[in-house]
């Protein structure tokens, strides 16, 4: 207990811990979260209207109804896909938090047999995605689609963890902030995990550490249109893009002895990256565009050789 008041005080601070879950929700909703989170995030965001697209077995919009908040809970069970359907027409009104809560990939699967409902896998489902690339994609969708029904001024997120298996890591939560306005970024709350069902597995001598912590980020949707938004968020991709390239390319200058001409060059970029390279045929004129466009990281040495400038 002592802990827990600890950690409601706490959401003014970046990390908050839960370990009883209240009397929210259902706890035999797998991956279901505490209801003292909600609580702790309505008390310092004081929302007048809340949603939660993913809502399972509806922990948050019970507490917010309970703090006298307007609150509206979908999920796909209920025939609602926060993927592509509009939550601001199924909500009818902007909302001042939106905060949703996918399963993790594939860690937890909730349609189909041996899940939570329905008796075959629902293929809107975000815990039945073929692969990491297509829950990515699908996640930034499902938080444009939140943004979009957030009113300015508001705040929309989102509450995850990352996840080991095997040798494969993947922080879904980096990828969403990569995947999302920087400038909107408003905080990334650490939450440590309590009763897992993965707390009951014998870890042995792990070489790395086991994962005890989710993840709950915010972004405060700035007051601008979506061509502003959409033509910001491509400038900010295509700077990554651009910045890869090059460093991509300095590094293998840099392996090459500072110096090399260019076929040598495309052999080491070549055999460096492949399969990306497969499915990229103007590869080579990228390269030489990168050359020729960072003056302060490459000099042209002479014809067709390039050096680290
Ligand atoms: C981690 S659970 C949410 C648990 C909830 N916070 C609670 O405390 O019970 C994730 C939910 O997302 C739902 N879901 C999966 N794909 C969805 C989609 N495309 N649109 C809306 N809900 C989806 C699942 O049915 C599941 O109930």
């Amino acid at each position: 207990m002592t802990q827990q008041k600890t950690a409601a005080r706490g959401m003014g601070s970046s990390v908050i811990s839960f370990p009883d879950r209240g009397p929210w929700g259902d706890s035999k909703w797998r991956g279901n979260a505490s209801g003292h989170v909600y609580r702790t995030l309505f008390e310092q965001l004081s929302p007048k209207v809340f949603v939660d697209p993913m809502v399972g077995s509806g922990t948050s919009v019970e507490v917010a109804r309970e703090m006298g908040i307007e609150a509206y809970g979908m999920d796909l069970r209920d025939g609602f896909n926060a993927v592509s359907m509009d939550i601001l027409t199924k909500v009818g009104k902007h909302a001042d938090l939106i905060v949703s809560h996918p399963a993790y990939g594939s860690m937890i699967r909730y349609s189909g047999p041996g899940g939570m409902w329905g008796d075959k896998p629902h293929p809107g489902d975000l815990s039945h995605c073929a692969d990491d690339a297509e829950f990515h994609e699908k996640m930034q969708a499902v938080l444009l689609n939140q943004r979009r029904a957030t009113r300015p001024g508001g705040y929309y997120g989102t509450l995850i963890g990352d996840w080991r298996r095997g040798s494969t890591y993947t922080s879904y939560q980096a990828e969403m902030i990569a995947r999302m306005p920087s400038n909107e970024l408003a905080a990334v709350i650490i939450k440590m995990q309590h009763n897992c069902l993965s707390d009951l597995k014998t870890y042995g001598r792990m070489k790395l550490p086991k994962l005890v912590h989710e993840y709950l980020i915010l972004w405060e949707k700035r007051g601008v249109s979506a061509v502003v938004l959409l033509s910001g968020m491509v400038k900010e991709q295509t700077q990554r893009v651009t910045g890869t390239w090059k460093n991509i390319v300095r590094c293998v200058l840099q392996g090459l002895g500072g110096k090399a001409p260019l076929d040598k060059l495309y052999a080491a970029i070549a055999a460096a990256a492949p399969e990306r390279l497969a499915t990229n045929n103007f590869w080579k004129e990228k390269v030489r565009q990168v050359l020729q466009t960072h003056e302060d990281t490459f000099r042209n040495e002479d014809r067709g050789v390039w050096a680290l400038a």
